[in-house]
């Protein structure tokens, strides 16, 4: 079951970049090195709802700190009642909204999974968030199946997405409409189409990998889209979501084209569009995307008048050492404060909230993993103490500090 539900997400081609020996890592200046730091006790008791609103204020709307829920076991129980009640505020289902959870028979929807996640955010004072709701991976059994491209365009798409989408009400701040339709291959010259088509991913193609084409245009993301318009709440950003993006290159080139065609083709308003970086990343250089260039893309998308989300963030280290927690706190930190400073970015979710509940394993390209918030006994780790030292840092109304993923000799952070 485990292996099953793991979001496959975020591995694209760094899954093959196993790394023997740990890459050199820079010492950083972190706020925490110059504010008063908690102890685990009062960090886990700070109420981090109060600075969260201040947060709000200074953004001029709600801006929603998450993470993911699935039903935690008996012994974590109140640890997880207790984080989503201070810590975080604002919920994603990691598997309960998506297609095999939702309509495991064509035509019959079972909500109650994906509602008990909406209404726990409820009952917790915080918000929800919609993922996913097209995405080809973890299908109910009767997908791919033999659906035809017109079928599939003409009902089981809008029937799929109407029916998750009304179902979960008004409560909801975001949907990710699509999830992970472009390739890792991609190029500058490819149009948006191309762009999917080169992910060999159903329902470009009948089944993941197959060479028997299906879906020979984009109608099919057009027709989730329109379906998400007409039944989404007027306040959902509508969300395409991916990962290995938010830098500046072809895969995010990709993005833009795709997001232009749907703006243009499915009439969807720039204004009620977004995209979601996911932000699968590791604590080495050339696996995360610098500061300025996410800043750059968020100022892209706002130019169209489009919102960035940070949709699915963790973050793997080399070694168990003090010097790749800094580091991850430093780059954790520069992510965080490019969502805060930008105008356009209102969501922050964190994937998974502990060690020992993350998808990121030791190994396989990954290091000693530590991915996460909170580590497996369920205590802050430097980089929870650093983020919560940078939401309270915003909160103040001072303005934006340097990156400090770059390191010390070029970023020492401001004493306060
Ligand atoms: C939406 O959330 C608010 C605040 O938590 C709650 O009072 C309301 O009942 C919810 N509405 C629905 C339709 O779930
Ligand atoms: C989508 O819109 C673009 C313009 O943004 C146009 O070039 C393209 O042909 C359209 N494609 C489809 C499938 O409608
Ligand atoms: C990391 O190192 C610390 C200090 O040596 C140790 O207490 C902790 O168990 C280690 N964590 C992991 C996941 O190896």
């Amino acid at each position: 079951m485990v292996a099953f539900f793991l979001p496959l997400a975020g591995l694209g081609a760094l899954v093959y970049l196993v790394t023997p020996i740990s890459a050199q890592v820079p010492t950083v200046s972190l706020l925490i090195d110059s504010s008063t730091r908690l102890s685990a006790a009062e960090a886990l008791n700070l109420n981090l709802r109060s600075v969260l609103s201040q947060v709000s204020s200074r953004k001029g709307a709600t801006f929603h700190f998450g993470s993911t829920y699935s039903t935690p076991s008996s012994a974590e129980a109140a640890w997880t009642s207790n984080i989503f009640s201070t810590f975080f505020s604002a919920v994603v289902a990691e598997n309960d909204c998506k297609w095999y959870a939702t309509e495991p028979t064509r035509g019959t929807f079972t909500l109650s999974a994906c509602e008990a996640v909406s209404s726990l955010a409820g009952a917790h004072g915080a918000t929800f968030r919609g993922h996913n709701t097209f995405w080809h991976q973890q299908l109910p059994s009767w997908l791919p199946g033999t659906v035809t491209a017109t079928d599939l365009v003409q009902n089981v798409i809008p029937t799929h997405v109407a029916g998750v989408i009304k179902g979960l009400g008004t409560n909801v701040s975001s949907w990710d409409v699509m999830n992970e339709l472009i390739t890792d291959s991609a190029t500058t010259a490819m149009n948006s189409y191309q762009c999917v088509q080169n992910a060999d991913r159903w329902p470009t193609v009948t089944a993941d990998g197959g060479s028997t084409a299906l879906e020979t245009n984009l109608q099919f993301v057009y027709a989730a889209f329109k379906t998400a318009l007409t039944n989404a709440p007027t306040t959902a950003t509508l969300v395409y979501n991916d990962y290995s993006t938010g830098g500046s290159d072809a895969k995010d080139n990709c993005v833009f084209k795709l997001l232009a065609d749907i703006n243009a083709n499915a009439s969807i308003p720039y204004n009620r569009l977004g995209v979601g970086y996911q932000s699968h990343v590791g604590a080495q250089a050339g696996y995360f995307v610098p500061k300025a260039q996410l800043e750059a893309t968020f100022a892209q998308l706002n130019s169209l008048g489009a919102k960035a989300l940070i949709t699915e963030m963790d973050m793997w280290i080399q070694a168990n050492d003090t010097v790749d927690q800094r580091y991850q706190a430093a780059i954790w930190g520069d992510y965080l404060d490019a969502c805060l400073y930008a105008s356009n970015c209102f969501e922050f979710t964190n994937w998974d909230n502990r060690d020992d509940t993350s998808w990121i394993t030791p190994g396989n390209g990954h290091g000693v993993a530590m991915a996460t918030l909170f580590d497996s006994n369920g205590n802050p780790k430097t980089v929870t103490y650093e983020l919560i030292a940078r939401l309270q840092r915003y909160a103040s109304g001072v303005s934006e500090m340097c990156a400090t993923a770059l390191g010390s000799s070029s970023c020492t952070v401001p004493s306060t």
